[in-house]
């Protein structure tokens, strides 16, 4: 299973689009400190460690998951003067009328200027990120924000049902720009459906799925199954399969499309912008989202400091960023052990410390929203770069709140998978506390479709505290406060009749 490589970009890949109100920028050129270009690459885009006491860089046409000097994350940076990107996020809105071309109808790539990686006739599309951001006045009521001030993104909208697919369209770009012929990923179900669609609808390459037994929502891993990955079902968690799938794709030169790939996080940009978009490109006070392996967070981060640094906005949300209380390092390490990016040279001690401590007490992650059961973030040092672009917050909630949230979201929306609510609980949290106000306009982002996990829904909404076999009450749920019950009824007309009329 060997993987070609290519190399090929240059800075000639990249049209200049200033007839269509796009302008060559002339604008800082290194962003988050990263040093100057070095011999690796004069292309428009290359890799960086996010170190900045490691000056390598490396050309956009290796396969990395690190810096192989440093052993720190890769980010994914531009040559901005040489690249054609827009004097005002408002040109963006001229893509909405070539909506029969792919990479325009995508809502990831019809920002590509904010992330030119790809020549265009290298990109991977499958329609990702027809997404919506809708004014939600029954989640708005429920955790204490002014009717009219709180959105709900919903990424389950996508192919696959999450917002993976936002970064999955590149990865699967990088793949086939390196000519990949198998990828591979660890998950809790939404990465290996994303990853599966991609693989299965493409062709360009086959996938192979690494879950943890027992770890993984029905409805998540029926896709991978029906879209024909190979499924490995390892036994162990999210974070034991992402070790081994790891191991795996450097001793057999598989191509990895986790989050730790950084050419995923530069898709994953896109949602934040979609979000400006919705608004009529005006800044929200608050982003709030769900933290397992902190992708979106640190793509999140990403995004706001490259458009401040571009000159395309002129103020930068603040984030939240919000944990499973039964997964929750980035919690601890944060808020509770006060560990900070510090200018690229966070406490490293802390977290090594915090990780040996976990083991030796072989603490595991364990958590309703299996989406976001994972005790390793693998970005957790680019989320605390992102918590410090947006003088961000950590917050837990547990498995009662995520779920009362999750079922407020459905009551009055399209819904989202347990790990999605973890975000309005914890907008709610916030508001309580005083950090979030009434009157700040707040988005919290919804990364799952509802039907992606039937069993929580169902076992929610026909709780009953009393039944010592019932799996919420297992997780030490006492009370399910939005609860809408099935009504049994004998068949029978005038009995049925009965019930209705009584509603
Ligand atoms: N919400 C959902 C629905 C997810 O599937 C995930 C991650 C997250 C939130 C957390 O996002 O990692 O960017 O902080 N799911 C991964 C998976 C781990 O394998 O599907 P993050």
């Amino acid at each position: 299973m060997n993987l070609q490589l290519t190399r090929f970009v240059s800075a000639t890949s990249y049209p200049a689009l200033s007839q269509t109100g796009f302008v060559l920028c002339s604008r800082s050129r290194f962003l988050f400190g990263v040093s100057p270009i070095t011999t690796t690459s004069t292309d428009v885009a290359y890799q960086a460690p996010i170190s900045p006491d490691t000056t390598t860089t490396y050309g956009v046409d290796q396969v990395l998951t690190s810096c192989p000097e440093s052993n720190t994350l890769l980010d994914i940076c531009y040559d901005w003067d040489r690249v054609p990107v827009p004097s005002s996020l408002k040109e963006f809105e001229k893509r909405w009328s070539n909506r029969h071309t792919p990479i325009d109808y995508s809502g990831v790539w019809r920002f590509r200027e904010l992330f030119p990686f790809a020549p265009e006739e290298k990109i991977v599309t499958i329609g990702e990120g027809q997404t919506k951001l809708q004014q939600a006045n029954v989640a708005a009521k429920f955790a204490g924000i002014n009717a009219g001030n709180l959105y709900l993104q919903y990424e389950g909208l996508n192919p696959s049902g999450s917002f993976k697919d936002n970064g999955m369209t590149a990865a699967s770009t990088h793949a086939n720009m390196v000519g990949a012929k198998v990828t591979a990923c660890a998950s809790t179900g939404n990465t290996s459906a994303s990853l599966a669609i991609y693989a299965s609808v493409t062709g360009l390459f086959r996938c192979v799925v690494f879950i943890g037994s027992g770890k993984i929502a029905y409805g998540k891993l029926s896709q991978a199954l029906d879209y024909g990955a190979a499924t490995i079902q390892i036994e162990g968690d999210f974070d034991d399969a992402l070790l081994r799938v790891r191991e795996v794709c450097e001793q057999e030169n598989i191509y990895l499309c986790n989050s730790v790939n950084p050419f995923r996080l530069e898709g994953q940009k896109s949602i934040m912008y979609r979000v400006l978009e919705s608004l009529q490109w005006e800044i929200p006070d608050w982003i709030v989202v769900p933290g397992g392996n902190l992708g979106n967070s640190s793509a999140f981060g990403k995004a706001f400091m490259e458009l401040k640094q571009l000159g395309l906005i002129d103020r930068i949300p603040r984030l939240a960023v919000i944990n499973a209380q039964g997964a929750n390092t980035l919690y601890q390490l944060y808020e509770e052990g006060g560990l900070r990016w510090n200018d690229g040279r966070p406490d490293v001690v802390k977290s090594d410390t915090f990780y040996t401590d976990m083991d030796e007490q072989n603490r595991r992650a364990s958590t309703l929203a299996s989406a976001i059961e994972i005790n390793r973030p693998v970005n957790l040092m680019k989320c605390l770069r992102a918590l410090d672009v947006c003088d961000g917050v950590v917050r837990e909630v547990n498995d009662e709140q995520i779920l009362d949230a999750k079922a407020t979201v459905g009551a009055g929306g399209l819904g989202c998978e347990p790990a999605s609510g973890a975000s309005l609980a914890g907008a709610k949290l916030l508001r309580e506390e005083g950090v979030i106000a009434p009157s700040d306009r707040v988005v919290c982002i919804l990364t799952g479709h509802q039907l992606k996990d039937p069993t929580a829904t169902v076992g929610y909404h026909t709780f009953n505290a009393k039944d010592k076999e019932n799996a919420l009450v297992k997780r030490g749920i006492t009370q399910a406060q939005f609860t809408n019950r099935p009504t049994p009824v004998p068949n029978d007309l005038e009995e049925i009749l009965k019930v209705v009329r009584g509603l």
